[in-house]
């Protein structure tokens, strides 16, 4: 999301914070009748601005509510696709470092790997952000690789060491 709020030239401290909100009150609301809009009453009295919210409940598809910014689109875009992508690094020798888009979309058509991410948000989001799948898919690889470490994938230097 930092990523993308760079490319458009927004916000990154904001697009950054939404993106580390946006399931903050998963662990007290583990299902969908409450996640996230039982949530927002908790941002509002924190003081968070309208815009982190209503971006926030725009990330859940069974509230139905219009992705009208380039943040909210971000959002769902960024979602389960970097979730996906971690999966990914997780199960390849040098994580994320050589990870090219034809390889994820080769993953997205196994039903059983990463079963719980919502294919049909993956496409239906770089779709409603206006970007190619595979050019969305390479930009959140390449926003990704740096952290690679902290995120808990390998990198080429673990493959030589071993
Ligand atoms: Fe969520």
């Amino acid at each position: 999301m930092r990523a993308y709020a760079r490319r458009f030239g927004e916000d990154e401290e904001l697009w950054g914070i939404v993106a580390l909100l946006h399931d903050f009150d998963w662990e007290m609301h583990p299902t969908l009748d409450e996640h996230p809009q039982d949530g927002a009453p908790i941002l509002r009295e924190e003081g968070y601005p309208d815009e982190v919210i209503e971006a926030i409940l725009s990330h859940a598809e069974h509230l139905s509510l219009p992705r009208d910014t380039q943040l909210k689109k971000a959002l769902f875009a960024c979602d389960e696709l970097s979730g996906f992508v971690h999966a990914c690094g997780l199960v390849r020798p040098d994580g994320i470092e050589t990870l090219a888009p034809k390889s994820v979309r080769k993953k997205l058509k196994q039903p059983s790997f990463a079963a719980g991410v919502h294919r049909e948000d993956v496409y239906k989001g770089a779709e409603e952000l206006g970007i190619d799948l595979d050019e969305h898919i390479a930009f959140v690889i390449d926003a990704l690789r740096p952290i690679a470490p902290e995120l808990g994938l390998r990198t080429a230097a673990d493959v030589v060491a071993s």
